[in-house]
């Protein structure tokens, strides 16, 4: 395409997970929370006014980012930052801090759209290798790059990387370390002390997994004020709309339906780990509200892909180094659960008649 910017010839751009609409199946590939969000979300989202729907948003989303302060332990709302989903986050802070040609780095495997997001904004992906426990290797910190960006916990692999080796990598790196904490609410520590004690942190967080919202695109980061500064430049000038800023400040304000739905989904996650460890799979402990289900034996695993999804099971696999002997499972509802292990197990059994056959199916 002779219009197209050089930067984006080469560039695929970033490819979610399908949302396929066939009724009737169970959809573990993008992390989605199976329950439904605060019914208080629900109703401020019936309450929506005429007035506020024919009019701008407020741009600057204060009150939304005065309550996310309150709630996250920091001291305003210059402390924080929203945005249409992290997503949108994570690519002011590309547009704020990187340069074109400059690099960005990131540990691999991990979310794939900060390479996407680099590569749109002409930068470099350096990426290091996590080791055989999905952890930082000795090399991550002594490697160089403009900004960084690291997700804890991990995906796809689960792993919470230690309190302390993300201190010594906020200390020793000279850039800006975006914390991608979009599943830390189902994790036993966070970082979100870490912009308070370190100038160049940034915490990114979603209202996508935990809140169960990711229909409304709602995302935020806390981090210093002269960091926030930069990245309110860069915003659209209503990034967030008025549906939800709304919904968010509900959202916030059901802490007793926030706590039972994550511990609910903490309790299905050890459930569902260790039924796939009784089949044969390897799990990294997952803090997230995914496992990673490593598989080397046959059928393979991209084949257990397959029959999962001929039995209208859809998880996610990722044809990629490190990945391709795994399936990244979210942690759905009980029922969904327990279907998925009943169709392993028959797939597994060897019940399904041919699985080339189902997998051209
Ligand atoms: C690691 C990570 N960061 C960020 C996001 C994006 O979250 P949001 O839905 O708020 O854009 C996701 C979504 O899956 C994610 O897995």
């Amino acid at each position: 395409m002779k219009y197209a910017r050089e930067t984006l010839k080469d560039v695929e751009g970033y490819v979610p997970g399908e949302q396929p609409k066939m009724p009737g199946i169970i959809k573990l590939n993008t992390n989605e929370n199976p329950y439904p969000p605060s019914p208080r979300v629900l109703q401020a989202i019936q309450e929506i006014s005429t007035e506020m729907v024919r009019k701008y948003p407020d741009p600057v989303s204060l009150r939304l980012r005065e309550a996310i302060a309150e709630k996250y332990g920091v001291e305003g709302p210059d402390w924080v930052i929203v945005g249409n989903g992290m997503d949108d986050v994570l690519s002011m802070a590309v547009r704020a801090f990187v340069d074109p040609g400059d690099t960005i780095m990131s540990p691999y495997p991990t979310y794939t759209l900060y390479e996407t997001l680099a590569q749109l904004h002409g930068a470099k992906m350096q990426y290091v290798d996590l080791d055989g426990e999905f952890q930082l290797s000795e090399q991550f910190y002594s490697t160089k790059a403009r900004m960084c960006f690291i997700t804890r916990p991990n995906a796809p692999s689960g792993v919470l990387e230690g309190q302390s080796a993300m201190e010594r990598l906020c200390r020793e790196f000279d850039g800006p370390v975006f914390i991608d904490e979009a599943y830390a609410d189902f994790a036993e520590d966070n970082c979100l002390g870490f912009p308070r004690a370190f100038e160049n942190a940034i915490v990114g967080r979603t209202f996508s997994k935990s809140y169960s919202l990711c229909g409304l695109r709602l995302g935020f980061a806390i981090a210093r004020p002269e960091l926030v500064r930069e990245m309110m430049k860069i915003k659209d000038s209503y990034n967030v709309n008025a549906v939800a800023q709304a919904a968010g400040l509900a959202a916030l304000a059901d802490t007793e339906h926030f706590r039972a739905c994550t511990s609910r989904i903490r309790k299905n996650r050890e459930w569902l780990t260790q039924a796939l460890e009784g089949m044969g799979f390897r799990v990294p402990p997952s803090q997230t509200n995914f496992v990673l289900a490593q598989w080397t034996g046959a059928p393979s695993a991209r084949e257990i892909f397959d029959a999962l999804r001929a039995r209208a099971i859809i998880v996610r696999y990722f044809d990629a180094p490190r990945l391709r002997d795994a399936l990244r499972i979210t942690v759905g509802s009980e029922r969904e659960i327990e279907a998925l292990i009943d169709a392993l197990r028959a797939i597994l059994a060897g019940e399904d008649a041919a699985l080339g056959a189902v997998a051209e199916a």
